[in-house]
């Protein structure tokens, strides 16, 4: 049985639909990422969930009940905001407890339940600290604390790593999949990042103007995009021309680059060589009347192509996905 189900949810703003009737079926204990640029309506769509705003059409069910008029206290649900909204006068562990005290829950089972999710989030040590006395990822940990703390049935999760630099971020983004997996929490995370996405979720939600785009695993929706939005959405997408006029897409890695005249392949000269660790990324130019741009990726084994160089391009047909 799903846990979280919406059906055509839709929430109009005078005449903008910053939800567009929106279905999505969340199964118990997975995690699923919404996915989409600024003004797309991910933050709506959790604030719906949540029971914080009203859909102006559609249901929303939680754990098969009906919610959708059912006000935010009774959804068992566990939040965390981009600003983590931490209590600046409390200490961490008044700052977790405070939602034991929301649902009565006091004295000693409290504290006990404090201390074990800080634990979860490797926190223990720093309780009697206040908000300002920690780092960003330390608040950001604490934030989470607070939201599991009552063992939530969902966990909502907007941005949460948004305000952190790239290495925290990283790091965190592993913490919170493995306490994900502990808790065998239903989650869903919105971000704007998409390598976050792909690499956290076991399915991700792309949304374009309110309105679903694919639901599908990360890989899927990778390689096999609904539509050129979300080929273009996720990562870069080469467009290559298909017989009967039609259109294909192939991801960068998929692109091969030989020296010219070895295995055929299209002429095409690097025009740009960027390193990115371990890979390199090739921005090339098909040769001939098109002259189409091209991105390919590498591994970097040695030697890279170089700036100004011939190549011959080629990719599997199998590696072609037709795109609307
Ligand atoms: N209270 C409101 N009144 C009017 N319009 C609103 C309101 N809240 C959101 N909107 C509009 O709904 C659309 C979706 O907003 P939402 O906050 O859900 O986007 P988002 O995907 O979370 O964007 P971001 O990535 O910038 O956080 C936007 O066009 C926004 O301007
Ligand atoms: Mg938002």
């Amino acid at each position: 049985m799903s846990d979280i189900r919406l059906e055509g949810v839709t929430r109009r703003y005078g005449t903008v639909a910053a939800a567009d009737e929106v279905d999505l079926a969340v199964a118990q204990g997975e995690f699923v990422t919404i996915l989409g640029p600024s003004g797309s309506g991910k933050t709506t769509l959790l604030s719906l969930i949540a029971g914080l705003n009203r859909p102006t059409a559609g249901r929303i069910f939680i754990g098969g009940r009906d919610v959708t008029e059912a006000t935010a206290q009774e959804r068992n649900i566990g939040l965390v905001f981009q600003s983590y909204a931490l209590f600046p006068h409390m200490t961490v562990l008044e700052n977790v407890l405070f939602p034991l005290g929301v649902r009565k829950i006091t004295g000693p089972p409290a504290r006990a339940k404090a201390l074990e999710a800080l634990k979860l989030v490797r926190l223990d040590g720093l309780h009697d600290r206040r908000p300002s006395q920690l780092s960003g990822g330390q608040q950001q940990r604490v934030a989470l604390a607070r939201a599991i703390v009552f063992k939530p049935d969902i966990l909502l999760l907007d941005e949460p790593l948004g305000a952190l630099d790239r290495k925290l971020r990283e790091e965190l983004q592993v913490e919170l999949k493995q306490l994900q997996r502990t808790l065998g929490v239903t989650t869903l995370l919105v971000t704007h990042d998409q390598e976050e996405a792909l690499s956290l979720s076991d399915r991700i939600m792309v949304l374009n103007h309110g309105r679903t785009q694919q639901v599908a695993a990360p890989t899927e929706a990778y390689l096999k995009p609904a539509n050129r939005f979300v080929a273009e959405f996720l990562g870069i997408a080469n467009f290559v021309g298909l017989d009967g006029g039609r259109t294909g897409l192939v991801r960068p890695e998929r692109v091969r680059l030989e020296p010219i005249g070895v295995n055929g392949g299209r002429p095409a000269r690097v025009v740009e060589a960027i390193y990115l660790g371990q890979m390199v990324r090739y921005h090339l130019v098909l040769d001939g009347k098109d002259a189409a741009p091209m991105v390919a990726a590498a591994p970097f084994v040695g030697r890279a192509w170089q700036a100004g160089e011939p190549v011959a391009v080629s990719w599997d047909a199998a590696d072609i996905w037709p795109v609307a």
